[in-house]
């Protein structure tokens, strides 16, 4: 290790307090390895309605209460809660930013019940992205790096470079940009300038003025030091091309040397079938046979028949367009044809949600459908699933693959995205390779590849040795906790 450094670390979702996709795991794990290797890591997340405080010993900071934070011409008072996020091996210290106004809900982006979008949430997240020096001050510890993900967090360099960087406290911290998904960019309409209070030059084209509107992302690209996003293939898909950059192309291309990829790690102590707390019986590497009995289980909860030598295929998914979920409905037909058993755990869209329940209608003893969140579910289905299928049409990084990988959940992906750099081709001969691609987006080639994955299974000897392939695969948080160390001591030494 070099210096200690100190980093905080900004995320709308951490698990286990708020999650609805990867960024949740990512957001609490990369902490944790970092601090793992010497550096003093803390996080600050908006403290939801939901966050269970007495569960998670959440207490206040009592010199840090009533803050008023601007937001336009009105203002707003912020108070700060304290937790630890407790792992494995070491505890990072979690701000909770809270605010009955703005966050105490239900949701985390979005209205339960209605599913959309909460109006204000430009409001919620400019009064989230300048607490943050509000309270930095307060404390009195100022980070070296400001690590900021997503949208949510993409005021943040800004603040810092236009605002907060004239007190002589802040001036000397970098901020880092992690883009998890270009697709969404947390874009308002031009009203919601003003109410950031930054100077009139933010809101042009060189700036976070995006085709008229106003762009959290586009302003953490621009203003932050250094951009990075969660795979190689993905950072030269969305720098590429308008298919994958959603218009933001342009603006990553410019930053060049300043943009990368890094590609996310697993949590192997939430994530590994030897010791998952949610998977009835263990197995490894060396004792594969067990993961059968995981099958049966789960197939008797849905109240399906175990079948040998029938191939159990998985998915937990966002119900999203980027998963590829069209492609399944599209060649659900096609797929069953092959003789497999099915089972989706998703939540999202409502006309994803018809459509997967008219087909567990139709397929009543192959396919099991759950529509919601449910984590021990997500667990249980890497422990009893032959095939874990993923045919999205976007992936910047794809957590399921790998935790697929270590469960000998064989992945049936499509090549794009981290997906392409996690996944290795099987060769049926050579019995090399942990998975299977298809390339172009459409049902058929999809269904071409479950049905490769399929002859392979009938043949068990051949289909163990690719599972131990599988399984063996490292992609511990260590070596890409060291890839962000060595970028925040680039940045520094600038
Ligand atoms: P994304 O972040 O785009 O949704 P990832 O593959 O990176 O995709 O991460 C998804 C994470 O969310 C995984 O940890 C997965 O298990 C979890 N997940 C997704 N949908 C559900 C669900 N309905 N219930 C429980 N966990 C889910
Ligand atoms: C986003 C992406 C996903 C990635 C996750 C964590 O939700 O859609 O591919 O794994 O962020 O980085």
């Amino acid at each position: 290790m070099t210096q200690p450094l100190n980093v905080l670390f900004l995320s709308s979702e951490v698990f286990p307090f708020a999650k609805t996709g990867g960024l949740a795991d990512v957001a609490s794990a990369l902490p944790q390895a970092l601090k793992e290797i010497g550096h003093e890591v803390r996080l600050a997340i908006p403290r939801y309605g939901f966050v269970n405080e007495r569960k998670f010993r959440i207490h206040e900071i009592i010199r840090l209460k009533d803050i008023n934070i601007p937001i336009g011409k009105k203002s707003a008072k912020l108070n700060v809660k304290s937790s630890f996020l407790i792992g494995d091996r070491t505890k990072v210290q979690i701000y909770f930013i809270d605010s009955a106004e703005f966050f105490g809900r239900q949701g985390i982006y979005q209205d339960p019940k209605t599913k959309r979008d909460y109006p204000d949430n430009d409001e919620r997240y400019i009064f989230y992205s300048r607490g943050i020096f509000e309270i930095l001050k307060r404390l009195g510890w100022a980070p070296h790096i400001i690590h900021c993900n997503d949208w949510q967090s993409g005021l943040v360099p800004v603040y810092l470079k236009k605002i907060y960087s004239k007190d002589p406290f802040f001036k000397n911290i970098k901020t880092v940009f992690t883009i998890h998904n270009v697709a969404y960019q947390g874009l308002f309409p031009k009203e919601t300038f003003p109410k950031t209070g930054l100077p009139a030059d933010v809101f042009t084209p060189e700036g976070a003025e995006f085709y008229g509107k106003f762009s959290f992302m586009k302003a953490g690209i621009v203003y932050s030091d250094f951009v990075t996003t969660v795979s190689s293939t993905y950072a030269d898909e969305i720098s590429g091309s308008e298919e994958y950059g959603f218009g933001l192309e342009g603006v990553l291309a410019k930053k060049n040397k300043k943009f990368s990829g890094i590609v996310n790690g697993i949590d192997y102590s939430l994530w590994n079938p030897d010791t998952d707390q949610f998977i009835p019986f263990k197995y490894s590497v060396k004792t594969l046979d067990a993961k059968v009995e995981n099958k049966k289980y789960l197939l008797k909860r849905f109240n399906k028949k175990f079948e040998p030598g029938v191939p159990l295929v998985g998915m937990v998914t966002r119900l999203v367009e980027q998963k590829g979920i069209d492609l399944v409905i599209d060649g659900f037909a096609e797929l069953m044809k092959l003789k497999v058993q099915f089972i989706l755990l998703g939540t999202g869209e409502k006309q994803y949600h018809t459509k997967l329940e008219a087909l567990a209608k139709k397929y009543p003893d192959e396919m099991s459908l759950e529509l919601g969140y449910n984590d021990e579910l997500a667990h249980l289905i890497e422990g009893a699933s032959d095939i874990f299928l993923m045919p999205s049409k976007f992936e910047p990084c794809g957590l399921n693959q790998l935790y697929s990988l270590k469960y000998g959940t064989i992945p049936v992906v499509r090549k794009t995205g981290g997906l392409a750099d996690t996944v290795a081709e099987v060769n049926p001969q050579k019995l090399t390779g942990t998975g299977f691609f298809f390339q172009d987006f459409k049902a058929g080639d999809m269904v071409k590849a479950v049905s490769r994955a399929v002859t392979l299974f009938g043949d068990q000897k051949s289909w163990q040795k690719v599972m131990r392939n599988a399984m063996m695969e490292d992609f511990s948080w260590t070596s890409s906790a060291k890839q962000y160390e060595e970028l925040y001591n680039k940045i520094l030494e600038k």
